[in-house]
């Protein structure tokens, strides 16, 4: 359902009667963990097939009334985005490919049968929110404003079809470490269940994909890991990615590999990016089908050497051991690899404006 082209839209400003006192984000700021804690305000936009996108507003952050019988409660038609901003060196603020995320974003709706949205609209509406909460910067090495656009139907209706009202928002979270284990490399649980299959929604980002991976992620932390690893739905053989990550990995010839983009994984901008900074650095990107055995036995035989997540929230992560049915295997040294930390680093300067940005990456907003 493609919108016209919108004209800019205006947007209407009701601040916080009572935002969060200093003292109180103070704290928050200085321990911001992951997805807890939000900032003053939201966006909110309306889409009717009458009206397009209209209303859009900036309100106090807070609870919203949905109708008792709106789609999205029954039957899921949600999607969403995962971005952030960052706090540069001299005070600015910059967003890292915020166009990458609308572009998702559309593609997501396409797939969910959803009003898309004019991306520089999804992009106003993230610069917007960042301002009017640009105090709520986590002052934590490393930390983040973590940008969670998504969109869901409001139609009351129980019929099954599209949905003819969307309502678009933007929320705001201060972010520091994803993983709170604090430990150098994570651990993964090699999943019996499937994520995607093909035709199916796994290269969307809607929340229907999240749910049903959440009996296997449960399954994961109570065998004491860090993240479930999602194999092909097929075979079960070709490891796909990570519940909310991409995968790569790294061989002693100085070759990285990633799972393609098959259409059952999600097509990750950290993993987009890192595919680029890769190769700047000399190395051979490739993008193939790699399997569970074939990793096992590279991990044994040395020829792997280094396994890393990535992801807007994770940022990039090292693995350190994976473990399924058969038993565990150690990735390398078990701690973060050279070329992980590498590459981290590289994109993490590029982000925070520390490091030159050749792509076109970095959006200053401030
Ligand atoms: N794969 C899944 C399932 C995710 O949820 C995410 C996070 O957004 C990613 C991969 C990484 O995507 P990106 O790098 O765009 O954040
Ligand atoms: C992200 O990295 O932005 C994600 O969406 C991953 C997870 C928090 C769902």
């Amino acid at each position: 359902m493609a919108t016209t082209a919108a004209p800019a839209l205006t947007f209407t400003r009701v601040p916080h009667p009572a935002p969060a006192a200093a003292e109180v984000r103070a704290q928050v700021l200085a321990n911001p963990g992951f997805g807890t804690k939000f900032s003053d305000h939201m966006v909110s936009i309306d889409w009717t097939e009458a009206e397009g996108w209209h209303n859009a507003q900036i309100l106090p952050y807070g609870p919203i009334a949905l109708d008792p019988a709106a789609a999205v409660l029954h039957y899921a038609q949600e999607i969403f985005e995962g971005l952030k901003a960052y706090r540069l060196a001299d005070g600015g603020i910059a967003l890292f490919r915020p166009e990458a995320n609308a572009a998702r974003f559309n593609a997501s709706a396409r797939r969910l049968a959803m009003a898309e949205i004019p991306e520089a609209l999804f992009v106003e509406a993230v610069e917007q929110l960042v301002l009017a909460d640009r105090d709520w910067f986590p002052t934590v090495e490393g930390g983040s404003l973590y940008l969670r656009p998504f969109m869901f139907a409001s139609e009351a209706f129980l019929g099954v079809r599209p949905a003819k009202t969307y309502r678009f928002m933007v929320i705001a979270s201060p972010a520091g470490n994803y993983f709170k284990s604090g430990s150098p490399a994570v651990s993964i649980w090699v999943s019996d269940y499937t994520r995607a299959a093909p035709g199916g929604t796994g290269a969307a980002k809607c929340g229907g994909n999240y749910a049903a991976s959440l009996v296997p992620t449960a399954e994961a932390f109570a065998r004491g890991h860090d993240q479930v690893l999602f194999l092909d739905a097929a075979e079960h053989k070709w490891i796909e990615e990570l519940g909310g990550m991409n995968l790569f990995f790294a061989f002693d010839d100085g070759s990285i590999l990633t799972p393609p983009l098959s259409g059952t994984i999600l097509p990750g901008i950290t993993r987009e990016s890192l595919i680029a900074l890769a190769r700047e650095e000399g190395l051979t990107v490739r993008e193939e089908r790699y399997s569970l055995d074939q990793w096992r036995a590279d991990a044994a035989s040395g020829k792997l050497v280094e396994t890393f997540a990535c992801g807007t929230a994770a940022v990039v992560t090292p693995v350190g051991k994976v473990a399924d049915h058969n038993g565990e295997f150690v990735i390398g040294s078990g701690g973060p690899g050279q070329l992980t930390q590498k590459l981290r680093q590289r994109l993490v300067a590029i982000q925070r404006g520390e490091a030159a940005d050749s792509h076109g990456w970095v959006k200053q907003i401030a």
